[in-house]
């Protein structure tokens, strides 16, 4: 470290905010891990951080204290699964109005793969999973050739903006770029990086240190959206290029419907802000978020916030009057982004009280038994009350929302690549097709997109055949 000064600034800053021991053990780094550390501690925003620091301790005395106050009511407004022939006419117009949309080049996509996975602990950026039932297609793939399918269709370009972290980028980069991104145009995938966050100590409120000249850092949640976006000049990006919509989707969900016609074509009826879809709960108890309402404004209110006297209220009908779990997939107006991207505060800040590896005072490793630190995240879904005529959707949990999220049991690669077969054979049963029950079926969205894009098609499928697989012969475009 000897050849490495420390700008007093720096020093002043640290003294500041009572952090000096974040260069405690500099003296046992090399010159490149010092710069490195450095550069670390430039890049944390210690004002923030200090407000941060105070609310955590604040709550930690006070645990039990939901991030949800006001009185919580049922969500009043919400597109439900048509059950009546006026409600299918009136999917069936909005999907004409959402394909109008996008054949005026006015949507674009957004996914965010910026999180670490750690409950499915697959040692890659998750959307590398292999989750096609039959050619073991990536997660990325999936979404990829989506898009291809719906830009050839509609003759415009929906350019990909790619949320990463630290974590994921370089590896996400790579593996598209082998992949040749999958046959969708490079100008069109945009990837950027989202920010971090330090984790602290929970008692006395130090960042904490992962190494001698490493700071425990994670990634700020998918609600780091919004300053990344401003940050990496994407929001410029979309306004030059006219979208005005962006539909928002997360890694892990193989059966999402990206640019989804009819979600469009109800979202600019609304003349919405931003729209949500939600199914709906499986149990009073299953673990989703919820959309409600709080004072009146549209919500979403995480389970372990939601008091289970509450969760567990049914109407007459003996329907959940919080039903409405959210899925995590919305269209955000561009101008809702730009606006929200204007407040300094920006969206609220989650604490999570959690176990993290890291360095005692002596630099002596801790591998925690109990929670130790206070990991800080935002969530894009707390723009909702921010918006104007927020519309919430009701889709099929079958068909739109299997996500890969867990090793094993509930929402893992097994539950998911069971869905996406039982999808692709009621699509070719539909199509009037019998189908093997024990088949394995998968069919790219090169192919078909839905089930009437399968209708269409001239196939050959044997009742006995135990797997099916609909890829575009060699030579289609
Ligand atoms: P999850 O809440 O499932 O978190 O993210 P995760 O980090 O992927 O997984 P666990 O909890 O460690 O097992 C939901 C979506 O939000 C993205 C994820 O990539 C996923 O698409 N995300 C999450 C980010 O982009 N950045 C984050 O900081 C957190």
């Amino acid at each position: 470290m000897k050849n490495v000064v420390v700008p007093d600034t720096l020093l002043d800053t640290l003294r500041k905010y009572q952090q000096e021991h974040l260069l405690e053990f500099r003296d046992r780094l090399d010159e490149a891990a010092c710069q490195n550390l450095l550069r670390s501690l430039d890049q944390i925003d210690f004002p923030e951080v200090a407000r941060l620091i105070e609310s955590a301790l604040k709550r930690s005395s006070s645990k039990e204290t939901p991030t949800t106050t006001g009185a919580i009511s049922p969500l009043r407004q919400v597109v439900r699964l048509p059950e009546t022939e006026v409600q299918r006419k009136a999917l069936q117009q909005a999907k004409r109005q959402g394909q109008e949309i996008l054949d005026a080049g006015k949507v674009g996509a957004i996914l965010v793969a910026g999180g670490q996975g750690s409950r499915l602990g697959f040692p890659h950026p998750k959307g590398m999973y292999p989750i096609g039932p039959v050619t073991d297609r990536s997660l990325f793939q999936i979404f990829f050739e989506q898009l291809v399918s719906l830009s050839n269709r509609h003759n415009v370009a929906i350019p990909y903006f790619i949320m990463t972290s630290d974590a994921t980028h370089e590896e996400t980069e790579q593996f598209l770029r082998e992949h040749n991104w999958f046959g969708y145009p490079e100008k069109d995938v945009l990837l950027f990086r989202q920010g971090k966050l330090p984790a602290i100590d929970a008692h006395t409120g130090k960042i904490l240190l992962a190494g001698p000249g490493e700071i425990c850092m994670s990634p700020d949640g998918h609600g780091g959206l919004l300053q990344a976006l401003k940050k990496s000049g994407l929001l410029d990006q979309m306004r030059q290029r006219g979208i005005e919509y962006l539909f928002y989707h997360q890694v892990d969900n193989p059966s999402v419907r990206l640019c989804d016609p009819a979600m469009l074509g109800f979202h600019a009826q609304h003349e919405s802000e931003l729209s949500t879809k939600v199914v709906a709960k499986r149990s009073p108890e299953e673990r989703v978020g919820i959309v409600a309402e709080v004072d009146g404004v549209q919500q979403i209110i995480e389970y372990s916030d939601l008091d289970p006297e509450l969760a567990a209220q049914r109407d007459e009908q003996g329907r959940l009057l919080y039903w409405a779990g959210n899925i995590a997939v919305h269209i955000f107006n561009r101008t809702l982004l730009e606006k929200l991207t204007l407040d300094q505060e920006g969206l609220p800040v989650h604490i999570a009280h959690k176990k993290v590896d890291c360095i005692d005072r002596n630099g002596e490793p801790v591998t925690p038994d109990e929670p130790n630190a206070f990991k800080f995240e935002r969530f894009i879904f707390d723009a909702i009350p921010q918006a104007k005529n927020p519309l919430v959707l009701e889709v099929d949990r079958a068909a739109e929302f299997n996500p890969v999220k867990n090793r094993t049991g509930d929402d893992s690669p097994e539950t998911a690549r069971a869905a996406l077969t039982s999808q692709a054979k009621s699509w070719l049963e539909k199509a009037g097709w019998e189908v093997n029950p024990e088949a394995i079926v998968e069919i790219s969205p090169l192919v078909a997109l839905d089930a009437e894009d399968l209708a269409e098609l001239d196939l050959q499928i044997r009742p006995d055949q135990k797997e099916i697989l609909l890829i575009p012969e060699q030579g289609d475009s």
